[in-house]
């Protein structure tokens, strides 16, 4: 019988997770892709794989290679290239796809969200008056800064960015969530945060700055999803694994 191979496009808590439930189904053949964008990245308990197809052709002739089945779309809401790549890919050759990710924030009450459709928006919303950002866009978002240099930014990513893409006043912190909320609350007092930029990504693991800025009373530039292709999207593990099982993608 012709292996049926999934593809994960991964990068994300989803990815790890789907990885890890499937490393207990070894009749699943899944490989799970990396862009390779973090240095030291967390490898999955399943075959793994790292660096970009090469477009929509180089993932045309990656899934011809490699008999693959099906992709599990588990990339940052944000990764919109790699999602649109997959989405188009997917159609040329009749493989299914699914879309696997977190549902967006939505403000609530005692929230002061200003929401921007990009980075660029977020940048210009800052305004002209020098003020203390907490920055948490990741880093290959930091270059569009530089234009704001009255600002004095703290930023948190994973890996630092290059000394290139710095504004000139920028405090780093290197780390990796989950945040906790009253270490995020002392984090901004500590720093005289009076505002935040973040991406609308959405989970678990690093939703505890928005109840801090909440509890600040702080402003939140909070930047919108990038458009998608039209896709069925799940958010649960379970959901996933329906998937994998209703299209007899296992053997
Ligand atoms: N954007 C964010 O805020 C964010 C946050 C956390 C994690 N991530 C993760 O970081 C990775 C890169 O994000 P991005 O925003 O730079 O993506 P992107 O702009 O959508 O993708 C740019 C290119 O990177 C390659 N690529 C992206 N994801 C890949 C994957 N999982 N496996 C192999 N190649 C991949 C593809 O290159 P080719 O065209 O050569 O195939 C893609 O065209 C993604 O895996 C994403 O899940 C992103």
């Amino acid at each position: 019988m012709t292996s049926k191979r999934i593809l994960i496009l991964g990068g994300t808590s989803e990815a790890m997770a789907l990885a890890r439930a499937l490393s207990a189904r070894p009749e699943i053949d899944a490989v799970l892709s990396l862009a390779g964008r973090t240095g030291h990245p967390v490898l999955p308990p399943i075959a793994h794989r790292i660096g970009g197809f090469g477009g929509v052709e180089g993932l045309v002739a990656y899934l011809k290679d490699n008999a693959v089945s099906a992709i599990i779309d588990a990339t940052h809401p944000f990764a919109a290239q790699m999602t649109r790549n997959a989405a188009q890919a997917c159609e040329t050759l009749g493989v299914p796809r699914l879309v696997f990710t977190r549902p967006a924030w939505q403000a609530g009450d005692g929230d002061h969200w200003i929401n921007v459709a990009d980075t660029e928006a977020a940048v210009d919303a800052l305004g002209e008056a020098p003020r203390k950002v907490f920055l948490t866009v990741g880093r290959l978002s930091l270059p569009a800064f530089r234009r704001a240099p009255q600002h004095h930014y703290l930023m948190r990513s994973i890996d630092a960015p290059d000394l290139a893409d710095r504004p000139p006043k920028l405090d780093l912190i290197l780390a990796r969530g989950p945040f906790d909320g009253a270490a995020e609350r002392d984090l901004m007092k500590a720093h005289r945060v009076d505002v935040i930029v973040t991406k609308n990504s959405g989970g678990s693991a690093t939703d505890a700055k928005l109840a801090a800025a909440r509890d600040l009373g702080l402003p939140v530039i909070m930047i919108d999803r990038p458009i998608m292709p039209d896709s069925r999207i799940v958010y649960d593990l379970d959901n996933v694994m329906d998937f994998i099982n209703t299209h007899r993608i296992a053997p």
